[in-house]
C-alpha cells in the first residue's frame, strides 16, 4: 500500500492526511477481495524500515493501526474473517499488542477468509527468526539438522499455515518489492499500479484481478505441459 504521503502532499495536505484516506481503502479492499473470493489478503501497513519515519508520523500510524482494529473488529467478526499479524510484533507498543491480540483471539475461528496485517514486517527479519527458532529447536535437540526442508523452514515464518500468495499489487508505480514476502512470493504474479493507494479503488481491484487471470503460470514447466484444469478454480490468496 504505496503513495499516501505523495497523494497528501499533491494536494498541499500534510502525510497523515494521506494516511487517513488509506485506511479508508483498506476497509474497501478488504470489501473488494470478499467479493472476489480472495481467501487471504495480506496488506503491508508498516514495515521494520518504516521505524526510520519522523516520530511524529509512526505515532500517528500506530494511532491509526489502534483506532482501525478498534473500530473494524465487530466488522471482521460479522463477515467471518479471521484476523493474523505477520511480523514481528512483539516490537509495538503494549496498547497495539492488546488489540492485536484480541483481533486475533476472537476472529480464529473463522476459515473462509482471512486478512493478514504485515506489521513491523520485513522480509530478511523473518528469515533472522525462522533461523534462530529453528537452531535454538536443534540446540535443544527436538530436531535434526537432517529434517531441515522447505515445509519445516515455511513452519517458522510469520506467515506459518498461510498459503502462498498468487497475487502481488504493487501501487503508487514504484517497480520493486521492498522486502515484502520475499521467499512467499516465489511463484506470485506481480502487478504493478501507477495509482497511489488512496486512490485504488475497487475498480483498480477488479483490473488487477484480471489481469492476473490472464496470465499463464507455468511454475517452470512448458505450456504444453500444462493442463487445462490447472489453469483455474483454485481461489486467490
Ligand atoms: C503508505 O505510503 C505506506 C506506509 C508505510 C503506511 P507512503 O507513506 O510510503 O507514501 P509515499 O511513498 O511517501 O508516497
Ligand atoms: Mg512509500
Amino acid at each position: 500500500m504505496d503513495g499516501n504521503g505523495r497523494w497528501a502532499s499533491q494536494r498541499g495536505l500534510p502525510r497523515i492526511e494521506g494516511h487517513r484516506r488509506g485506511v479508508k481503502r483498506v476497509k474497501e479492499a478488504l470489501e473488494s477481495a470478499r467479493r472476489h473470493g480472495v481467501e487471504v489478503l495480506t496488506l503491508f501497513a508498516f514495515s521494520v524500515e518504516n521505524w526510520n519515519r519522523p516520530k511524529e508520523e509512526v505515532d500517528a500510524l500506530m494511532g491509526m493501526l489502534e483506532a482501525y482494529l478498534k473500530d473494524q473488529k465487530k466488522e471482521l467478526i460479522r463477515h467471518q474473517i479471521r484476523f493474523r499479524v505477520v511480523g514481528r510484533y512483539e516490537e509495538l507498543s503494549a496498547s497495539v499488542q492488546a488489540e492485536l491480540k484480541e483481533t486475533v483471539a476472537q476472529t480464529s475461528g473463522f476459515t473462509k477468509h482471512t486478512l493478514a496485517l504485515a506489521l513491523n514486517y520485513g522480509s530478511r527479519t523473518e528469515v533472522v527468526d525462522a533461523v534462530k527458532r529453528i537452531a535454538e529447536k536443534i540446540s535443544r535437540g527436538e530436531l535434526s539438522t537432517a529434517s531441515i526442508d522447505w515445509p519445516l523452514v515455511q513452519d517458522h515464518l510469520y506467515t506459518q499455515g498461510l498459503p502462498d500468495p498468487d497475487l502481488v499489487i504493487r501501487t503508487s508505480g514504484e517497480s520493486r518489492i521492498s522486502n515484502f514476502l520475499l521467499l512467499q512470493s516465489a511463484y506470485a504474479e506481480m502487478y504493478f499500479s501507477e495509482v497511489l493507494w488512496p486512490d485504488f479503488s475497487d475498480k483498480h481491484f477488479d483490473t488487477a484481478i484480471r489481469a492476473f487471470q490472464s496470465r499463464e503460470r507455468r511454475y517452470g514447466k512448458t505450456t504444453e505441459q500444462l493442463s487445462f484444469s490447472a489453469l483455474e478454480g483454485s481461489p486467490l490468496t
